[in-house]
């Protein structure tokens, strides 16, 4: 569907001053067919990418043709895959080593011989990027991103966990089966974690350079965990300014109606809460906070079409 930048109103987020608010529909087409020809099928394994369309979107609104794009917690490798069909060069850092593979084969799967010279991925701890990235410290146009945040332990193996055990290393909707793995971090710990992540973010990018998270607000034993207002905050803290907010919408727009495009997974959880008297409801849209390195004006690109190839 065509692009269209809207700003129309702001937002105010937790520790944040206002800043313009824009709503983006990325879901017109479900998750499945945004990759389905483009992404490797192993693809699947991971369980917590971003929509194709969102990536593209973010990268396509916030850098020029020919700028360095950076995820350094890259996952399946779905910014770099869609930074390089934009004109980018993409460079992703990822802490497990299957992920690191399979963002390699995704890249691989759509670029064919250009991968090589448009993509990198580096096996690594995101809070080591300067290093990672070297000569291109420092250089970094736009860092997008969707940090780890309070992955779920797999049924399979949480009874082991629980006892203090490690996952088992069997495929489950974790990440990881590594305790040392953000998505696993909770409270201070992950708040500790994350902000020495997005020190190191400060660090990569080149003056004005913008980065740019992708989160999602969770429910936990009726509590909203405020990861929107976290990130910024986080972000604030070393010393990023806050420049504006979408919210990616991840429901079709049917004749004026939303349709939410829940999981199985979801409307399980949506199903077991309420039973149990939680007054649940879906979530149909990520926060995209945009943040900036020293204190520019937030002048957007002209997109490109967000069409898949
Ligand atoms: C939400 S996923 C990112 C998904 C990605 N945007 C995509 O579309 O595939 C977060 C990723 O961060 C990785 N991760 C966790 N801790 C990390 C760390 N310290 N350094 C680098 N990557 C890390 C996880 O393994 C996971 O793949």
């Amino acid at each position: 569907m065509a692009t269209t930048p809207t700003t129309p109103q702001t937002t105010r987020i937790r520790h944040g001053a206002s800043v313009p608010l824009a709503i983006w529909p990325v879901a017109q087409r479900t998750a499945q067919y945004q990759r389905a020809g483009r992404y490797h099928p192993d693809c699947r394994d991971h369980p917590g990418k971003m929509l194709p369309e969102l990536a593209r979107r973010i990268v396509a609104e916030y850098s020029a043709p020919g700028a360095l794009v950076v995820d350094p917690m890259a996952g399946a490798g779905t910014t770099l895959v869609e930074a390089a069909l934009l004109g980018r060069r993409a460079i992703g850092v990822e802490l497990e080593p299957r992920w690191v593979d399979l963002a390699e084969s995704n890249a691989a799967f759509v670029l064919g011989t250009d991968a090589d010279r448009l993509v990198e991925v580096h096996h690594g701890n995101a809070a080591g990027l300067v290093d990672l990235l070297g000569a291109d410290a420092g250089r970094v146009d736009l860092i997008c991103t969707s940090p780890p945040y309070a992955c779920d332990v797999g049924n399979v193996d949480k009874a082991n966990w629980d006892r203090g055990g490690g996952l088992c290393p069997s495929r489950t909707r974790n990440y990881s089966v590594d305790r040392g793995n953000l998505g696993h971090l909770r409270g201070d710990t992950y708040e500790a974690a994350m902000a020495e992540i997005y020190a190191a973010c400060y660090d990569a990018l080149c003056p004005g350079g913008l980065l740019v998270t992708v989160t999602k607000n969770t429910r936990r034993k009726g509590r909203t965990l405020d990861l929107a207002g976290l990130t910024v905050a986080l972000a604030q803290r070393v010393g990023f300014t806050y420049l504006a907010h979408v919210i990616a919408l991840h429901a079709a727009v049917r004749d004026g109606d939303l349709v939410g495009r829940a999981s199985f997974w979801q409307l399980t959880q949506t199903r077991k809460a309420r039973a149990r008297g939680e007054p649940a409801h879906h979530v149909v849209h990520e926060d995209v906070e945009v943040l900036a390195k020293g204190t520019p004006q937030l002048t957007t690109h002209t997109p490109e079409v967000s069409d898949a190839r």
